[in-house]
């Protein structure tokens, strides 16, 4: 890609993510004179005021664009496995949300604040790792680099929102439907199932398919895209992932065990000063990170710092970021910011 003053960028997807970008775009001043949206139909799409055209996609609406950010549906039918390849074919650099091509070889896998340099050497196409797994890894890179950490164990608490726009709208439809006398198995009743259980009132231990053993696909991206974003095949990570009846902001329980002795008062030190953390963590006057404070804002908040009281190098740590920032449109967006720098 040429570098210039200004790019033509796409967006592809209008869902909860597509709307994220657009929005990041403008606040981040993205140098963009043209920003085109793509999605499955037709429609005008207000994103705070701002009107966008929403244009049907075809392999031919990529020429002339610079940098296509995919935030359309994953899989075999989905936007990315169907023209990110066109895309690339038309001089257009593909940054993918998507679980489609994150572990091919020739994709960097890439969390600015942790491995910006794997950008530069792209073929087409970079992708955005999982939601979840961006924010544990800003969170942990920095111990990782100072301690060495030998092991990983991490509980996710997900938003419904990461589960795409057709969940938020099951959440709700929920929730309406308690409030109106239901209460048990409403799940049953609702015409939006997006997620596999019911959601209000209720949390299930998963997330993706079973496809591959005893762990959901989404407990395997935090082991293999950590391996990956990190260059550390070794490490131990193990994960289990958790629906919850949040809107937006994912929370993760982390416990990890470093090579170097580490206490709790060195890491508050050493992520206060952390690219892309923001350290809450004084949970004795209620301080500590929570969904419904990080709504809309960039950073991975970090608390609930302490050390195991049984195991030497062991310690805890609560990490929470939004979803549809963090974990999918700002990092997009930033790995789009490299590229134009
Ligand atoms: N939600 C999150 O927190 C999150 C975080 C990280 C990564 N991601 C990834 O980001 C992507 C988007 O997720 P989302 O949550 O925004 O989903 P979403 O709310 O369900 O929206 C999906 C969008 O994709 C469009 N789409 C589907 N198939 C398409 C196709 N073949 N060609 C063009 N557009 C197509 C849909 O178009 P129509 O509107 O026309 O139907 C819709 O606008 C997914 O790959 C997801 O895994 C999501």
């Amino acid at each position: 890609m040429k570098l210039k003053n200004k790019y033509t960028v796409a967006v592809i997807g209008a869902g909860v993510v597509g709307v994220e970008m657009l929005r990041v775009l403008k606040q981040r001043n993205f140098p963009a004179d043209n920003i085109r949206v793509f999605a499955r139909s037709a429609r005008p799409l207000d994103v705070d005021g701002t009107i966008y055209n929403v244009e049907p996609i075809s392999a031919e609406a990529f020429d002339g664009v610079d940098i296509a950010l995919f935030a359309g549906t994953e899989g075999e039918k989905g936007a990315a496995v169907t023209f990110a390849q066109e895309a690339v074919k038309r001089g257009c650099v593909v940054i993918d949300n998507g679980a489609d091509f994150r572990m091919e070889k020739d994709v960097p896998l890439v969390v600015p604040e942790v491995n910006a340099g794997d950008v530069k050497k792209h073929k087409g196409i970079i992708a955005n790792p999982n939601c979840s797994t961006i924010q544990m890894v800003v969170a942990l890179w920095p111990i990782h680099k100072k301690f060495g950490i030998k092991r990983i164990i991490v509980t996710t608490l997900q938003a419904s929102s990461g589960a795409g726009k057709g969940a938020v709208e099951q959440l709700k439809e929920e929730l309406n439907q308690i409030q109106a006398g239901g209460f048990n198995n409403v799940h049953t009743s609702v015409s939006n199932k997006s997620m596999p259980q019911q959601l209000a009132y209720n949390v299930f231990p998963q997330i993706g398919g079973f496809t591959d053993g005893d762990y959901t696909s989404e407990e395997w991206k935090l082991v293999k895209e950590t391996h990956k974003i990190m260059h550390d095949n070794k490490l131990k990570v193990s994960a289990t992932t958790v629906r919850v009846p949040v809107r937006t902001g994912h929370s993760e329980s982390v416990y990890i065990e470093t090579k170097k002795p580490v206490t709790a008062a060195q890491i508050k030190k050493l992520l206060s000063k952390a690219p892309g953390v923001i350290l809450v963590d004084d949970p004795k006057t209620g301080l500590y990170p929570m969904p419904k404070d990080v709504e809309g804002k960039d950073e991975t908040f970090v608390g609930r710092i302490r050390n195991d009281a049984f195991v030497k190098n062991g310690l805890w740590l609560w990490v929470v970021a939004d979803n549809l920032r963090k974990g999918a449109a700002t990092n997009a967006v930033q790995i789009a910011e490299i590229l134009v720098k």
